[in-house]
């Protein structure tokens, strides 16, 4: 394992003996460090998402244009919202998280950004706390699973389904189904992979595949929870939530990855998948309710 992997787990570790309050703030106060250098790159690399979110809906002649969307898990700074406003022309985003991420400071650098990289001029409610547009609606420390759904058409998620307990994926889709219109999309952009393996660049992409559920949970802190669901997984969930599935497409192991992958030794509890299901990457699925 690399230096700066363990290094980030030795100090998630130590985060995560403190008490939940002052574990949380000494987190953001990292992430903030890390995410405020890497703005710009940032809005790039989610500039590729909303590109793909375009892609996925022209492919069935549909598009962001008027509709009301509820993205799921906003992140630190409302970067896809920005994009769906200015270039998609969005009627309105209510954007949730189960934590409290965005700040005015974080909220102007983003500002700025967009303004000197797209020329694209922000108008900021000066009555609202984050000075957030007024298209844009801020739901921190809410858990969707018991909130009261705006109007939506469109719900989209990037990079947050992984983090998700099963169960709670199972609710909150049930909820989608029960509550929002007939006819209404879904857009999940996921990343099955092992976060770890960005950090060290050594470890597979499948690395913590080798372990049982309970050394797995010992691994982990509140800080990078990951689920380790295998595609066939969330394609039951969809499923068993009664969601139509309209699109699935995913990464396939190049020759590099494969052979890191063949030499991970796989866990029992996921003998029962193919190669191409334990390795599927980038997952991104459309669902119709
Ligand atoms: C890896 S971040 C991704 C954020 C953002 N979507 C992005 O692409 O940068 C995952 C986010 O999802 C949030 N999250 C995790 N579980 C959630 C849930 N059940 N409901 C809402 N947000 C959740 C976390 O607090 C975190 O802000």
């Amino acid at each position: 394992m690399s230096l700066k992997l363990r290094l980030k787990e030795r100090l998630f570790l130590i985060l995560d003996l403190l008490p939940e309050k002052q574990g949380f703030y000494f987190y953001h106060k990292i992430q903030d460090t890390i995410n405020g250098e890497n703005m710009s790159q940032r809005v790039k690399t989610n500039e590729q998402s909303f590109e793909v979110l375009k892609r996925l809906l022209q492919q069935k002649d549909l598009s962001i244009e008027g509709k009301n969307i509820l993205e799921i898990g906003s992140g630190w700074v409302p970067i896809m919202p920005y994009f769906m406003l200015y270039r998609g022309k969005a009627k309105s985003i209510s954007t949730f998280d189960l934590n409290r991420h965005f700040s005015k400071n974080k909220i102007s650098r983003l500002n700025e950004v967009f303004q000197s990289e797209y020329g694209i001029r922000v108008t900021q409610d000066s009555t609202n706390p984050y000075r957030l547009p007024k298209k844009i609606t801020y739901y921190p420390n809410t858990d969707l699973i018991n909130a009261d759904l705006p109007e939506a058409e469109l719900v989209f998620s990037r990079f947050v389904l992984e983090h998700v307990k099963p169960d709670d994926l199972a609710l909150m889709h049930e909820k989608f189904k029960r509550e929002l219109k007939p006819g209404s999309l879904i857009v999940h952009l996921i990343s099955p992979s092992d976060h770890r393996a960005y950090v060290d660049k050594n470890l597979s992409l499948q690395d913590f595949l080798q372990y049982s559920e309970a050394e797995w949970k010992g691994k982990q802190t509140k800080f990078d929870y990951h689920n380790r669901l295998r595609l066939p997984q969330y394609l039951a969930i969809f499923k068993a939530a009664g969601l139509e599935l309209l699109h699935v497409e995913y990464d396939k192991p190049g020759a590099d990855t494969f052979k890191r992958f063949s030499s991970v030794p796989i866990h029992e509890d996921f003998k029962n998948f193919t190669d191409e299901e334990l390795t599927a990457g980038s997952i991104n699925v459309v669902l119709k309710l």
